[in-house]
Formats: structure tokens, C-alpha cells, sequence
């Protein structure tokens, strides 16, 4: 288990914030989902938590406890009664941070929400008072049934969270409608935001954009620039994470788009502009990590410039400044947090900025520099607010980055 962010830059792999000395128990119920749950266990023993696997008895049908065993390195529990483990719910129950089920079978719903406890997975539920998280897996039909469905609302009316399924294909012979387990990236990131809860951002809407934007020259080519939207989607992720309601605007990514937030996808300047603006005047924060494009070409050719047409140059025509045109837009007490990507003098352009943009905190990072910028996994930033000495952070994952940072706006919003 990695402890330090520096460990964990050493080992190569970066533990998203809440897991670190945080003991999840996961609960595998008989479903033929069962084998992403072995993925789930390594997702969330990478990530720093001490995984304690329940497995029921049907789940041990599907995958064997040597698998778990062997992917948290801890024992796996399956029984509610046997010799010298009489009171294991109690313990597990008591030492769970959270507790989730993935899959959990119709059947395992219908008894949890019964309050039954005829088993060590059904009497854990009953004994801790640990946030839950239930992941269904099953059938469309068995979803679809009212059964569930009354069963699914009222697991959620005590306090449970269960993500509704996924859409997409089912075990061999069976539908494609809602059913599917969602991935365990996914549900990762849910185990995240209930180890975050209360989190210091909880009901907040934040608003941030990411990603470069597309200026077309003619309908097949564009100007744009490197950026991949890394840093945005770790800002809207480890936000959301931390309890807001996160609205991302985006252009094309060159990564996923984050769990848990609603994503807006643009492509010009002037798409991500109009976004900006209607979704500033509800926002308590707004991120702009996006590199929008500050150029398009003068005029967009109707049809495919033929290479023998070439013209000599191509004219350039500016494009809005987002942040200058929208900030007026903002309601009182908003944080708005700039980034500035620079190659030279970065404190004095990024401070320029600071001011002439009407930001509360600026981001500035040097783009020459390895390790820091566009499309790299990592960042070396240093924040400058309007009041203190500029804070220069070590060379960090783009995660442990996003969270510096909304640590520094949680501490504006309170002040
Ligand atoms: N930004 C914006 N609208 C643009 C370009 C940039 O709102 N058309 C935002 C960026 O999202 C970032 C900040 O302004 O938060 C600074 O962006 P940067 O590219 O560093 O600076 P520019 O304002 O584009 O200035 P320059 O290119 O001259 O450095």
C-alpha cells in the first residue's frame, strides 16, 4: 500500500486521494458479472484500500476466493457461522470505511431490502453503518420487473446508493437492455465519492472546461493544438469526487470522459464560449483548464482546398477570449480559476493574466518543461492567488494537481 505521493510517483502508480488507509468491503453475490469484480478488487488494492471480500455462496459458484486471496494478498470471507469466526459481520461491519456490492444480484436486493440476514454478506449490510454501494447486474427482464424496481427505490429511500446498469450486451442468450454491471473504473469512482461524503464540495456546481478546440479550415482539416483535456477531466473528476455537481465543457478529448459529470461536448471557441455563458450564472466555480484556440481561419473554405489550389498563406481572424467575455456573467462570490500555459517568464505572464482576466487564482505552468503540460500524465504548477506569495507544487500526478487545487478554492470559498 502506497502512503505518500511521493511512494506512489516511485511505484508508478497514483492512488486517488480518499483510498489510502481506507478498508472497503466488497461484497460478490452469485452473478456472471462476478468476474469484473476481480478487477474491482485490484482497482481498489492499486488505489491504496484494504479490500475485504465477501463472497455468497452463489458468488462462489461464479469465482473462487483464491482469486480475491490472491489480488488483496487478505483472507476472503463466505461464511455468516463457523468455528472461530462467529462474530466476522460484526468485525467487518465495524472496520468497513464503505461497503459495496458488485454485483448484487436481484435476488440479493430483494433480501437486503427485506432486512434479511441469513447470510455474512445480507447481516454485514444490517450491521455497519458504513455509506453503501450497490452495483446491480442482471437480466433486462429481472431490472426491468416491478419487484426490483419497488425493491431498488427502496433500498435508496434508506440511504443506499445503486447505480442503475449499464446498456449494452448480456451474458450469452440474453437481452441488451439495462443490465449490464458497469465497468470498475466506473465504479471506482463511485467508491471514491462515498469515501469523500460529506464532501467539502458537496452540492457545489462547479463548472470546468477542458480539452483543445477545433477551428475548421475546410470540412476536412482544423486548427487546434496538443491539448488532451487530462487536467479538465482530473478537475471535473476529483470535484465531483468531493460532492459537487460538475458540468464539463468539453472539446475532443484524448481521454475518457469523467464518471459523474454532466459533459457538454463543444468544438469551436465560440461553441465553448456559449456554453460558458449559460452555464456560468448557476456555478459557484468555474475551472477554464480548456485551451481554446485563439485563431481561426479567416474564412472556412465551403469544399475540400485541393492540394494544386493551396493557398500561400492562410489568413487568421481572432477568436473570443471565453474567460474575458463571460466573467461579467458570474454570480457574486463565484470562484473563477484561470490556467496559464507558458514558455517563458511564466510568473510574470501568468500574474498578467491573474489581473487582466479578472481570476481569482491562476494555475501557471511552463510548457517546455518535462513532465508538465499538455498530454502528459503529471504537472508542475504554481498557483497564485490574489493575496500571499505565489506556491510553487512538487512534479505530481494530474490528480493529486486537481485536488490542490480545488483544496485552495474550497479555503476562498470559506473565506
Ligand atoms: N482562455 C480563454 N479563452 C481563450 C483562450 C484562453 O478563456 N480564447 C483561458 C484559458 O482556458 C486559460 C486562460 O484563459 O484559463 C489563459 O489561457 P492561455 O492560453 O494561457 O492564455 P491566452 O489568454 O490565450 O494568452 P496568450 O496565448 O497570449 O498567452
Amino acid at each position: 500500500m502506497w502512503t505518500t505521493r511521493s511512494q506512489r510517483a516511485l511505484a508508478g502508480s497514483n492512488p486517488v486521494r480518499p483510498f489510502a488507509q481506507r478498508r472497503i468491503l466488497l461484497g460478490v453475490t452469485g452473478g456472471i458479472a462476478s468476474y469484473k469484480s476481480a478487477h474491482l478488487a485490484r482497482l481498489l488494492t492499486q488505489a491504496g484500500a484494504e479490500v475485504d471480500v465477501v463472497l455468497t455462496r452463489s458468488g462462489q459458484e461464479f469465482v473462487g476466493a483464491v482469486t480475491f486471496e490472491a489480488l488483496t494478498g487478505r483472507p476472503v470471507h463466505t461464511a455468516l457461522i463457523a468455528a472461530g469466526h462467529a462474530l466476522d459481520h460484526i468485525k467487518l461491519a465495524r472496520a468497513a470505511h464503505a461497503v459495496v456490492v458488485a454485483p448484487a444480484t436481484a435476488d440479493f436486493m430483494a433480501r437486503a431490502a427485506a432486512g434479511q440476514a441469513d447470510d455474512l454478506l445480507s447481516a454485514v449490510l444490517l450491521a455497519t453503518t458504513a455509506p453503501v454501494l450497490l452495483v446491480p447486474a442482471m437480466n433486462d427482464r429481472m431490472w426491468a420487473h416491478p419487484q426490483t424496481g419497488r425493491n431498488v427505490s427502496h433500498l435508496r429511500e434508506i440511504g443506499y446508493t445503486v447505480l442503475d446498469p449499464d446498456t449494452g450486451e448480456l451474458a450469452v442468450g440474453e437481452g441488451s437492455g439495462p443490465g449490464r454491471m458497469p465497468e470498475p473504473p466506473n465504479i471506482l469512482a463511485h467508491v471514491g465519492r462515498l469515501l469523500e461524503r460529506p464532501g467539502d464540495l458537496s452540492g457545489v456546481r462547479v463548472l470546468v472546461t477542458a480539452g483543445p478546440t477545433r477551428e475548421a479550415v475546410d470540412p476536412v482539416r482544423f486548427l487546434s493544438n496538443r491539448s488532451s483535456g487530462k487536467m479538465g477531466v482530473a478537475l471535473a473528476e476529483a470535484a465531483w469526487r468531493r460532492g459537487a455537481d460538475v458540468t464539463l465543457v468539453c472539446g475532443p478529448l484524448g481521454v475518457d470522459a469523467p464518471v459523474g459529470a454532466t459533459v457538454v461536448s463543444v468544438e469551436t471557441t465560440e461553441e465553448m464560449r456559449l456554453a460558458v455563458e449559460r452555464h456560468l450564472p448557476e456555478s459557484r466555480v468555474l475551472v477554464m483548464a480548456a485551451a481554446p484556440a485563439d485563431f481561426r481561419p479567416d474564412v472556412v473554405a465551403g469544399q475540400k482546398i485541393k492540394k494544386s489550389q493551396a493557398p500561400d498563406a492562410l489568413a487568421l481572424a481572432p477568436t473570443a477570449d471565453i474567460l474575458r467575455s463571460t466573467v461579467a456573467a458570474r454570480a457574486p462570490g463565484t470562484i473563477v480559476v484561470g490556467f496559464a500555459l507558458e514558455t517563458d517568464d511564466v510568473l510574470a505572464h501568468a500574474q498578467g493574466k491573474l489581473e487582466s482576466k479578472g481570476l481569482d487564482l491562476i494555475v501557471a505552468n511552463d510548457a517546455t518543461e518535462a513532465g508538465a503540460g499538455f498530454g502528459v500524465d503529471t504537472n508542475r504548477v504554481t498557483v497564485i492567488g490574489r493575496t500571499g506569495a505565489p506556491e510553487a507544487l512538487p512534479l505530481m500526478d494530474k490528480r493529486d494537481v486537481a485536488d490542490a487545487i480545488l483544496d485552495r478554492v474550497v479555503k476562498l470559498r470559506g473565506s
